[in-house]
C-alpha cells in the first residue's frame, strides 16, 4: 500500500466559544471540502464533551493555545459580545483568518480599526450575518434593486421572541450592558436590521424607544425596542421584542408602489406573500419552485445560511476572492444599532412604568 504524499494538507480551523451557536460553525466548516475543524476551545471544562460530541480531535480551555498553534489557519469566535473586539484583534495579530459572530464588537471605532487591520494584513475577517445569504433575502434584494416593486412606500421589520428571566439570570453575559452591550436589538433583533440594510442600503435613525417593562428584573438593558429609520427617503420601522409569547418570529415586509413582498427570516424558504406585476409574480413563482427548505443544523430559527456564509469565507481564504458581504458591512450595521441605542436610551421607558 502506498500513501499519497501529494495530497494537500487540509486547512485547519478552530472554534473559540462552544455554546449555543457553535454547532452551526462545526456544521458549516465540516461541509467544506479540504477543511477540518481540529480544535474546540472554551474556557468551560465542558469543552471536552463538546469536542467529543462533534468529533473534534483536540480541545483546550485556553485561547492562547489556539492562537499560538501554527497549524491553525482560521478561527470562529462565538463568545459574548464584549470579548469580540479583543479576541478578533488577537486572532488577527496571530495571523489567523477570522469569522466572528455578530456583532463585530461593541465600539464603532474599534469596528473600523479591525476591518482595516485585517485588510492591512491580507487576512479574511467576516462577521456572521447569515440571513444575507438566504436565497429569498437575496431574491428580494434583487427585486428591490431592479425596481420590480416600484418606488418603495415603506419597509417594516419585526421580531417577536420569548425570553425568560432565567435566560438572562442563567447567563454570565446576556442582559448586561458590559457583556451584551444591549439585548433585544444587538442580539436577537440584529438580524432584522442587518437584512434591511442589505436589501435597502444605508439607514439613518430618526427616533427610537426602548423599554424593559417585562424582563426588567433580569436584565439591565432592553427587552423591547421600536425604531423609526430612513433608507434614502423611504420610511422604515423596526419592532423588536424578546417579551413576546411566540418562541421566535421574524418578519420583513417591503411595500412598493408596484408590488409587495413579505418574508419571514426564520423560514427562509417561504415567500409569505407577494403581489404585483406579472414579472414580479413570475420571479416569485420561480423562487417558490426552487424550494429552499433545508434542515437547519442547529437551533432551527438560526436558519440555514451559516453554511453558505462559511462556504463564502472558505472560498475567500482559499482563493483570495472577496466575500459577497464585505467586512465593513458589520461595522455599518453596528453603527445603526448604536445610533438606535443613542436615541432609545435617551427616551427609555423606566421599568417601573
Ligand atoms: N448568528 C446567529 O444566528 C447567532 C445565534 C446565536 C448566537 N449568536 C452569537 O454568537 C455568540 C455566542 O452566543 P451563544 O448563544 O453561543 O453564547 P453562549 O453563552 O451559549 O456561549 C458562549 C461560550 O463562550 C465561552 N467563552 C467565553 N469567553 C471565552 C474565552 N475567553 N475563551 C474561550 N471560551 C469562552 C463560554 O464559556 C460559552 O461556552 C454571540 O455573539 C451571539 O450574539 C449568533
Amino acid at each position: 500500500m502506498t500513501t499519497d504524499t501529494t495530497a494537500p494538507a487540509k486547512r485547519s480551523h478552530a472554534i473559540i466559544g462552544c455554546g449555543r451557536v457553535a454547532p452551526n460553525h462545526v456544521d458549516g466548516f465540516g461541509q467544506l471540502s479540504g477543511w477540518s475543524v481540529d480544535v474546540a476551545c472554551d474556557r468551560d471544562p465542558a469543552v471536552a464533551r463538546f469536542a467529543a460530541a462533534h468529533g473534534i480531535p483536540r480541545w483546550t480551555q485556553s485561547v492562547r493555545d489556539v492562537l499560538e498553534d501554527p497549524s491553525v489557519g482560521s478561527v470562529s469566535i462565538a463568545v459574548d459580545h464584549a470579548q469580540h473586539g479583543p479576541l478578533v484583534r488577537q486572532a488577527l495579530q496571530a495571523g489567523k483568518h477570522v469569522l466572528v459572530e455578530k456583532p463585530i464588537c461593541l465600539d464603532r471605532r474599534e469596528a473600523r480599526e479591525l476591518v482595516a487591520f485585517a485588510a492591512d494584513r491580507g487576512l479574511v475577517l467576516s462577521t456572521v450575518a447569515q440571513h444575507r445569504y438566504d436565497p429569498l433575502v437575496l431574491a428580494l434584494r434583487s427585486w428591490v434593486r431592479e425596481g420590480l416593486l416600484g418606488d418603495l412606500v415603506y419597509v417594516t421589520a419585526s421580531l417577536q421572541a420569548r425570553r425568560t428571566n432565567e435566560y438572562y439570570t442563567g447567563s454570565y453575559w446576556r442582559g448586561r450592558r458590559t457583556g451584551e452591550g444591549g439585548s433585544a436589538l444587538i442580539n436577537q433583533g440584529y438580524h432584522c436590521l442587518d437584512a434591511i440594510r442589505w436589501i435597502c442600503g444605508d439607514l439613518t435613525v430618526r427616533d427610537a424607544m426602548a423599554s424593559a417593562r417585562f424582563l426588567g428584573d433580569a436584565l439591565e438593558t432592553e427587552d423591547t425596542i421600536v425604531g423609526l429609520l430612513q433608507a434614502a427617503d423611504v420610511p422604515v420601522t423596526l419592532h423588536v421584542t424578546v417579551a413576546g409569547r411566540v418562541d421566535w418570529r421574524t418578519r420583513l415586509e417591503v411595500v412598493g408602489g408596484d408590488g409587495t413582498a413579505v418574508i419571514d427570516l426564520d423560514h427562509p424558504g417561504t415567500l409569505h406573500h407577494c403581489a404585483g406585476s406579472a414579472d414580479l409574480l413570475r420571479r416569485a413563482e420561480l423562487e417558490r419552485a426552487r424550494s429552499h427548505e433545508e434542515t437547519a443544523p442547529g437551533i432551527d430559527y438560526y436558519g440555514i445560511s451559516h453554511r453558505r456564509q462559511i462556504a463564502d469565507f472558505g472560498r475567500a481564504v482559499s482563493t483570495g476572492a472577496a466575500m459577497m458581504v464585505p467586512a465593513a458591512a458589520a461595522a455599518d450595521t453596528l453603527d445603526t444599532v448604536l445610533d438606535l441605542y443613542d436615541q432609545a436610551y435617551a427616551s427609555r421607558v423606566p421599568a417601573a412604568c
